[in-house]
This record gives C-alpha cells, sequence and structure tokens, in this order.
C-alpha cells in the first residue's frame, strides 16, 4: 500500500517534468495567418477607424475590445499591431502595442504559432521579422487577455511571454516600466514613419524622466521621498485605483513608482486624473511629440468612447495636487529654435535681436574652426534641459564659454550668474523666456 503511493507521487512528478520541458502547442491551438487579402480603409473620417489613418487587415484573435492587426502607413511595410475600441464607439481607435516597429513586413507574411511553441512574424520570402523566442519553452497556448496582455502561457497557467514585458510608447492598465526589465517607452518617429522618435521615458533608480536623444533631461517629477538616501526606485505602474475621499470621482488613474527597499515601503503616486466611471481600459501614451497622455475608454457608451483624460505639457496652472508643465518645457515646441513663454512661441533670436517667430526661426552651422565663431547673448533664457538637470556647478561664465569653444558640437551655452551654473546645450531647439536677468544665454554664430 504504502509503496503504492509512494511509487504514485513519483509517477505524477516525472509525469509534470515531462510535461513542462516537452510540452508542445496542441494543434487545434497553432495558427497560421497571411498578410493577404482585402485591405481595409482607415482614413474615412466620417465613421472614424484607426489611428494613423492606415490601411489594414485584421486577423481573428480577438478579446474585447483588443485586435489583432496588420496595418500601413507606408504601401506595402505593414506593422503587427494590437487596437483597441468597437467600430461602433465611432472615435479613432489607437494602437497599444506593437511587434515589428522598425523591422515592416509586406504582403504575404505570416503570423504563425507553431507547436513549438515560438509566435513568429516572417515577411514574404521567409525572413523572421520578429518572433518571442520562445520554442520548446513549454508553451501550449496564445491568449489576448482582456487587460490587452498578449501572452504564451504553460500548462500552469504562467505566462512564458506576455506583451507587457515589451512595450514601446504605450502602457496598459497594469503595465510597468521596471530597473533591470523593460525600463523605458520610447516614442514613435512620425504619424507615418513607425520606428523609433527622439523621445523616451525612462525609470531610473532615482527618479522617472523624459529625455529628447537619450541624454537631454527635460522632465521628472519631484519628490521628496525619492531623495532620501535608502530609496531606490524598482518599478512604476500604470493604474486605477478607488478613490477614498471624493464622492463623485471615484476612480483615480495614476502612476506608482514603487521603491525597491521594503523597510521604505512607501510607494508614490503621480496621479493623472479622477473619473466617474470604471475605466481599467485606458492607456497612456508617450507620443511623437514628445508629450505624455493618458486617455480613458468606456464600454458604455454609443459613442465618444476615448475621452483624453490627462496630458502633462499644457498651457495650464498646476491645480489638485496634480503636475503639470507649461509646453514651453517640450523640447520642439518652438521647432528647431525659438523662444517661448506661456506655452507660445514669441520670438526668434538673432544676432541682430529678436524677431518675430516662425517655423523658419533656426541657427546658423557656427563651424569648429578656432576664431570662426562668436556668440552672442540672450538675458532672461533657459534651455529645455535646464529646468530638470543641475548643469555644472561654481564654473565660471569663461570655464563655461570655453568648454563651448572646445567641443565643435556645442550650439551655444546657459549660464547662471547668481549660483555660477553652467549647461552645454548641443541643440537649442526651444528656449523659455525667465523673467529673471541672471539666466543668460550664449548662442554661437559663424564670424562672416
Ligand atoms: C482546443 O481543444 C481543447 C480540448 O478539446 C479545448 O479545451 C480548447 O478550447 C481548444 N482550443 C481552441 C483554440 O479551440
Ligand atoms: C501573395 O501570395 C499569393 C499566392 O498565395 C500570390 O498570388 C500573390 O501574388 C502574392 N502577393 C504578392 C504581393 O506577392
Ligand atoms: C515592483 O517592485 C516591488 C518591490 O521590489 C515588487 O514587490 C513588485 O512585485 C514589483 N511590481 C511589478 C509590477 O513589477
Ligand atoms: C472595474 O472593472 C474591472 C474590470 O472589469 C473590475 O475587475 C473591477 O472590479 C472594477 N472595479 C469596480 C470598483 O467596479
Ligand atoms: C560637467 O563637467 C564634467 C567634468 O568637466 C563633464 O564631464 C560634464 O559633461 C559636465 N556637464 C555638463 C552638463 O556640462
Ligand atoms: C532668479 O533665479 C534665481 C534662481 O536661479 C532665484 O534665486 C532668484 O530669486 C530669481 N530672481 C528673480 C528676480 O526671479
Amino acid at each position: 500500500m504504502a509503496t503504492s503511493c509512494i511509487s504514485f507521487i513519483f509517477f505524477c512528478i516525472i509525469l509534470r517534468s515531462f510535461t513542462i520541458s516537452d510540452a508542445i502547442v496542441p494543434q487545434n491551438e497553432t495558427f497560421r495567418y497571411v498578410n493577404q487579402g482585402d485591405l481595409q480603409f482607415g482614413t474615412d473620417y466620417l465613421t472614424y477607424d484607426s489611428e494613423y489613418a492606415p490601411t489594414y487587415r485584421s486577423l481573428p484573435p480577438y478579446t474585447f475590445p483588443f485586435q489583432l492587426c496588420f496595418y500601413n502607413t507606408t504601401p506595402n511595410a505593414y506593422t503587427l499591431g494590437l487596437r483597441m475600441g468597437r467600430t461602433r464607439d465611432q472615435t479613432v481607435r489607437p494602437w497599444v502595442w506593437e511587434a515589428n516597429r522598425g523591422k515592416p513586413v509586406r504582403e504575404n507574411a505570416t503570423l504563425s504559432l507553431g507547436s513549438d511553441g515560438n509566435l513568429v512574424l516572417a515577411d514574404a520570402d521567409g525572413r523572421i521579422a520578429w518572433q518571442t523566442n520562445t520554442a520548446n519553452k513549454g508553451v501550449v497556448g496564445f491568449a489576448i487577455l482582456s487587460d490587452g496582455n498578449v501572452v504564451l502561457r504553460d500548462p500552469k497557467g504562467n505566462f512564458v511571454w506576455q506583451s507587457f514585458d515589451h512595450p514601446t510608447d504605450t502602457l496598459l492598465i497594469g503595465q510597468s516600466l521596471r530597473i533591470g526589465g523593460p525600463y523605458k517607452l520610447v516614442s514613435r518617429e512620425s504619424v507615418t514613419n513607425n520606428v523609433n522618435g527622439a523621445y523616451s521615458l525612462v525609470i531610473e533608480p532615482k527618479r522617472l524622466a523624459l529625455y529628447y536623444k537619450n541624454d537631454m533631461r527635460y522632465w521628472s517629477p519631484s519628490f521628496s521621498e525619492l531623495n532620501r538616501r535608502n530609496v531606490m526606485l524598482a518599478n512604476v505602474t500604470f493604474k486605477i485605483a478607488e478613490t477614498e475621499y471624493e464622492e463623485t470621482y471615484f476612480h483615480e488613474l495614476k502612476f506608482g513608482l514603487v521603491n525597491a527597499r521594503p523597510i521604505f515601503d512607501q510607494t508614490v503616486y503621480l496621479v493623472l486624473g479622477r473619473i466617474q466611471y470604471n475605466s481599467s481600459l485606458s492607456y497612456l501614451r508617450l507620443g511623437v511629440d514628445g508629450n505624455i497622455r493618458a486617455y480613458t475608454y468606456r464600454t458604455d457608451v454609443r459613442s465618444q468612447a476615448w475621452t483624453l483624460l490627462y496630458t502633462l505639457f499644457v498651457k495650464r496652472e498646476n491645480e489638485n495636487g496634480m503636475i503639470f508643465e507649461d509646453e514651453c518645457q517640450q523640447p520642439n515646441r518652438c521647432g528647431k529654435f525659438g523662444l517661448c513663454e506661456d506655452s507660445q512661441c514669441v520670438g526668434c533670436p538673432t544676432p541682430n535681436g529678436v524677431f518675430a517667430w516662425s517655423k523658419e526661426c533656426d541657427t546658423k552651422p557656427p563651424g569648429c574652426k578656432a576664431g570662426g565663431f562668436t556668440y552672442y547673448q540672450l538675458k532672461g533664457a533657459d534651455h529645455f534641459t535646464v529646468k530638470y538637470t543641475a548643469g555644472n556647478r561654481s564654473a565660471s561664465r569663461s570655464d563655461c564659454e570655453s568648454k563651448c569653444s572646445k567641443d565643435c558640437g556645442c550650439m551655444g551655452y546657459f549660464y547662471h550668474t547668481d549660483n555660477s551654473r553652467c549647461w552645454i546645450a548641443h541643440e537649442l531647439k526651444t528656449l523659455t523666456r525667465v523673467g529673471n536677468s541672471t539666466h543668460l544665454a550664449y548662442i554661437k554664430k559663424p564670424v562672416r
């Protein structure tokens, strides 16, 4: 009796390890979809349709309100994307996840899940554009979950792979950025060109920050908690939670920044807005313009299902303990070069004075030759990096200038006379006008 019981357990253990390592995807769970057939149009402005106004083909995998599609904004260059919303919503349906940014596929490309458990996007010639690298890792099934997470499951229901670990420019509710994991969002280059753009939202041990071209920080929320020596961030999660203190607006969308050291267990929250309805179907987007916006989705309405709830860079005062920034903090607000004030482009600085701003406002390349350039001064102007970076302290203005002069790529420098801080700028873009004559800008100009 005892022996048979033991051998039964033994048998179970063997069976179990056998199942996990050699699990194959059952025949009826495998699929192969070919990118061919009639194209649908997202460009009908009467019915509205899909974000970026592409043509597209929808694929069978669908879990309300998420659907996999091949879409293209330039002919014969398709992205495999996850779209959110229904036709009857009569609002543009956004793409909330994508597989192959920068690696478009053509007509007759295939998306397939084979019995080995690898999900593969292959171009028409067989070249692999994207894959989950999950062959022989115990995958037994594929699913789009109701929160928009696309998953490959093992026999125990664990996720061998999940799209939530592979964000591009969008986070859904419950999705995180993590130290040591998916740590950033990267903007899209433009509406028509789906390659990485210039902006990123990055989680770092001491901050959440927005960068232009990887190293020019233009925003970071300040939390005194994060300045404590022992506090290191672990992750930041896009959440919705019920609020206790509001009767009418009982749900709150927020970013929870979680400390890695449980001794200081506090999570700090960046509140994005309060709503009256339960919208665990929402998304947060790092836009083509480097702005952050949060949208909520209502399932119980006939039209206008999407609402823009939060915009980070906006012409508005701080309110309700929420964080907003003036549009002038956006690097590209005034194009290649311009002076910005109260969210407006108000001037085009030149060696001969400040003129009216236009899109053509730019600086001339100063060249690299010593003596081939000089500087002109602007009083009361800050670079977009000044507000959220420390600059170099206790430098004299001439130190600051010689640093810029020795640096071929330096387009100008920014100096605060009241605390002797210095910033070097490799791109000028948007300067903010500040009512403070201790803030000086020196812009390089070619000599003749
Ligand atoms: C495949 O078959 C199994 C067993 O019959 C069933 O439980 C499962 O739902 C099927 N999957 C699909 C995608 O039809
Ligand atoms: C796609 O494949 C079909 C055959 O399955 C072929 O008739 C068609 O020409 C192909 N389309 C392109 C654009 O290569
Ligand atoms: C965030 O970090 C905390 C602390 O390390 C951890 O307990 C939690 O599981 C993490 N959450 C996510 C979504 O990664
Ligand atoms: C909000 O909706 C989600 C998903 O439908 C559900 O899990 C959650 O319990 C809801 N919350 C409330 C307070 O109704
Ligand atoms: C500050 O000075 C250090 C050392 O000279 C240099 O490595 C760094 O790039 C400087 N930072 C800025 C913002 O100029
Ligand atoms: C100018 O800016 C400095 C900080 O850089 C601040 O201490 C000072 O009060 C400001 N002056 C005015 C007139 O705003």
